[in-house]
């Protein structure tokens, strides 16, 4: 047995989120601005680069893989990628593989993806309003989600929609979303606006719903109650008890949840980042290209990574300015 992977602040980390591509069917405007320049596709990993990279996290004890991007469906052949992580699930090593995604290609994928053993899925969807989804995410139309959605639960997919709240513009939607979730049978997380990445005109304070606020709203209409329950990401959830729903919070802003982080981020070039708050990175394709027999120069590098990990995000709201903000956007390191 190898050790387990835990970091300096006695963390164990064994949730690896890896974003397959950079690249995005959609342009939201709190994740890109309008004109991205988007990575060489030579700089990607390729798949069975990227199906080396997860098979060394998973020797090393990751138990959760969540690809991201980007949008992940986006990227050519990665069915191939999923069915080829299938092995770890039938060996027990993995206990969950998942991804998250903006849902516009699901009807094309639902089915292969749940036969790769898929389960659950995250789709970020911040709008039931056609409109108003058509404007937040620049290019994506709300009908190609909805049937994505669709073919996802005949899949059998489970679904828990993400949506960032955003003052302004999805607040009006607060009970219309929790109960369009309750009637299809959907979890529901809200996460807060993070600064991440330059994306134009931004306003992130004025974007800046605190979820705090939120939860207060839901109480007008429902008897929320804190429940224990953990999927393993930095959700906290509650239960509506009039729909018995199950509602997540993701707070790095009004509550920082650092101190049980479990997770990684691998992005599509190969670079590890050990926060998604925090610049510092390990560059993992040297050890992965110089030694193709071999795996432990790779893992001994994930462990020195790990050796690093920060202690968590400066993300910081509270005196009116925007403290913390990272270069990068989502979309590098997939959230
Ligand atoms: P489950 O709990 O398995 O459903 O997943 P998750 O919440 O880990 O995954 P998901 O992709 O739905 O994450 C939602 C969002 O939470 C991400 O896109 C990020 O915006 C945010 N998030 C996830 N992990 C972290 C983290 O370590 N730090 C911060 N600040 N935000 C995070
Ligand atoms: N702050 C918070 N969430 C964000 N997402 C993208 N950019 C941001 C941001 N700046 C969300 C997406 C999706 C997930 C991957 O991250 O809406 O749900
Ligand atoms: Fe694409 Fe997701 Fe970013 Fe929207 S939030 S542009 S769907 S990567």
């Amino acid at each position: 047995m190898t050790e387990p992977l835990i970091d300096p602040f006695h963390r164990a980390i064994d949730y690896l989120r890896v974003s397959v591509t950079d690249r995005c069917d959609f342009r939201c405007v709190y994740c890109m601005s309008e004109n991205m320049t988007f990575l060489p596709k030579k700089e990607l990993l390729t798949l069975e680069e990227l199906d080396r990279m997860c098979s060394a996290f998973v020797g090393l004890g990751v138990q959760k893989l969540r690809i991201t991007g980007g949008e992940p469906l986006v990227r050519r052949g990665i069915m191939s990628f999923f069915q080829s992580m299938t092995r770890h699930l039938d060996s027990g090593a993995l206990r969950e593989l998942t991804l998250t995604t903006n849902g516009s290609q699901l009807e094309k994928y639902a089915d292969d993806l749940y036969a790769a053993g898929v389960r659950r899925i995250n789709v970020s969807m911040d709008t039931a309003d056609e409109e108003k989804f058509a404007a937040i995410t620049r290019w994506g139309r709300l009908p190609q989600v909805l049937r994505g959605i669709d073919a996802a639960q005949r899949a059998g997919l489970r679904i828990k929609i993400n949506a960032v709240a955003l003052k302004g513009f999805n607040e009006d939607e607060l009970i219309s979303i929790t109960e369009w979730c309750a009637s299809r049978d959907m979890d529901l997380t809200w996460i807060e606006v993070m600064p991440m990445g330059d994306i134009g005109n931004e306003d992130r304070l004025g974007q800046y719903w605190p979820l705090k606020d939120l939860r207060a709203r839901l109480a007008e209409h429902y008897t929320v109650t804190d429940i224990p329950e953990r999927t393993g990401g930095p959700a906290r959830y509650v239960r509506l008890e009039e729909t018995g729903q199950k509602i997540g919070f993701i707070t790095p802003l009004t509550h920082n949840f650092c101190e049980s982080c479990n997770r990684v981020r691998l992005t599509c070039t190969g670079e590890l980042y050990m926060c998604l708050g925090q610049e510092d990175m390990a560059d993992l394709r040297p050890p992965l290209r110089n030694h193709p027999q071999d795996i432990a120069p790779l893992q001994d590098a994930i462990r020195a990574a790990i050796a690093r990990k920060p202690k968590g995000h400066d993300f910081d709201y509270s005196r009116q300015t925007v403290d913390g903000k990272m270069p990068r956007h989502m979309s590098h390191t997939g959230g």
